[in-house]
């Protein structure tokens, strides 16, 4: 998403410029032009050419630099940045930008770019909980730049406390919000994913292979477009998306009923959600003995979500996915209109790269209108902007079905 987005990362002198070289790798990866510009205090914790090596472009350090063509180095920068990004920021350079100093390239470069500036705090935690540094942080915010807090944890200084840098992928997602464009502002989107988990005994389920990846990718995205974001999530191995209103749930009862209860904000409802369509008649409270013979579990049905939320649909946009393993156009369309969904995305789990736990998957979308739209291979993020562009048109069509 930030193929060729244009990133000055700007390094101060603090222990964590260690994790910036993460940073630019991070970012490059992305796709993102990444034009690294270090303070003297920085170059004392890790050299340029770590920089160079990483964004495959020259650092700069020096405020009477001269790239080339007698361009004004500082100038030059500043024009060249989408996005200016600190990290780490120090106290000193938080305090130097507050009081708009211009003693160094970096500062200069801050005054004379029209680019958002993140600045991603590191330092010790006294220096940062520090009334100076709060207020100083405080003028920037108030002047429009913005500013990732930091996290708690060891220091380098061995105390406890708010003062680690970001993680790098966390500073990545950041930026990635920061330059996409806010066309789901105003919608709050409630996101299902992961699988269920229906226990028989206290050590014992029944579930399914969901790893989360498509539903968080939704959330992520719908997050990064503008939208206020809720995302109920089944037991994954995935981290809680920045930014997002994160529900844990473990049974598919659980699930419908933090669903249940977010309905009413939600404007957008996606059901990315692997939901266990039976569940153990029974949950043992002590492990089952291992006996001679088989062993019957019987199953009871779960409630089936999304039906429940079409009784109160309203004027909510509804987006269901199916899961199948056959005739995949025709069950998907026989859900589509059972659960009075408004769109439905189909995936064959059995076709290469769709489906669960990877990172891709093979979609095709189905309207009540008998259309289909058929989508190649792609990534689960590009998954999620298809789904998300879908929602939208239907929005601006104004076509939306009550299903009260
Ligand atoms: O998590 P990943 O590893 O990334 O994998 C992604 C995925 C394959 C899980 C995802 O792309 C997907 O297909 N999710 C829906 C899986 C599913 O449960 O499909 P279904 O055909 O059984 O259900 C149809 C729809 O009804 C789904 O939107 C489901 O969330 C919903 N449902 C199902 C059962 C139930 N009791 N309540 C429901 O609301």
């Amino acid at each position: 998403m930030l193929k060729d987005r244009r990133i000055v990362l700007g390094v101060t002198g603090g222990i964590a410029a260690y994790k910036a070289a993460e940073l630019a790798r991070e970012l490059v990866r992305r796709g993102a032009k990444v034009r690294v510009v270090m303070t003297d205090h920085a170059c004392k914790f890790i050299t340029p050419l770590t920089f160079e090596t990483l964004s495959g472009n020259p650092v700069a350090t020096d405020l009477f630099w001269v790239p080339g063509d007698f361009e004004i180095g500082h100038i030059a920068l500043a024009e060249f940045a989408e996005l200016v990004v600190i990290a780490p920021a120090t106290a000193n350079i938080i305090g130097k930008m507050a009081a708009g100093l211009a003693d160094d390239l970096l500062t200069t470069v801050l005054l004379a770019t029209d680019a958002p500036v993140l600045i991603c705090p590191a330092m010790n935690a006294k220096m940062y909980a520090n009334s100076v540094v709060k207020e100083n942080r405080a003028r920037l915010v108030s002047r429009g730049h913005m500013s990732l807090a930091p996290g708690y944890g060891e220091l380098a200084c061995r105390v406890e406390g708010q003062g680690r840098l970001a993680e790098p992928s966390e500073i990545a997602e950041e930026i990635e919000s920061i330059l996409t464009p806010k066309d789901l502002q105003g919608e709050h989107i409630l996101v299902t994913a992961g699988p269920t988990q229906e226990p028989f005994d206290p050590v014992r389920f029944i579930s399914n292979y969901s790893s989360g990846k498509m539903g968080y990718a939704l959330a992520v995205m719908a997050r990064r477009r503008g939208a206020a974001v809720t995302l109920v999530s089944g037991p994954t191995a995935l981290p809680a998306p920045r930014g997002v209103a994160f529900v844990p749930v473990r049974t598919a009862v659980e699930m419908r009923d933090a669903v249940l209860a977010n309905l009413a904000e939600a404007t957008v409802v996606v059901k990315a959600a692997a939901v266990a369509d039976y569940r153990p008649a029974v949950c043992e409270p002590v492990k089952i003995k291992k006996k001679e013979g088989s062993l019957t579990v019987h199953l009871e049905r779960n409630p089936d979500i999304s039906s429940e939320i079409a009784s109160r649909k309203g004027d909510r946009i509804v987006v269901g996915f199916s899961m199948e393993s056959d005739h995949l156009l025709e069950h998907a369309r026989k859900k589509l209109i059972e659960k009075g969904m408004d769109f439905i995305v189909a995936n064959d789990v059995t076709e290469p790269g769709a489906g669960f736990r990877g990172d891709t998957n093979v979609i095709s979308i189905l309207d009540r209108e008998g259309g289909v739209e058929a989508f190649p291979l792609m990534d689960k993020m590009d998954v999620a902007g298809v789904i998300l562009d879908r929602v939208m048109k239907m929005r601006e069509s104004g076509r939306i079905r009550d299903g009260r």
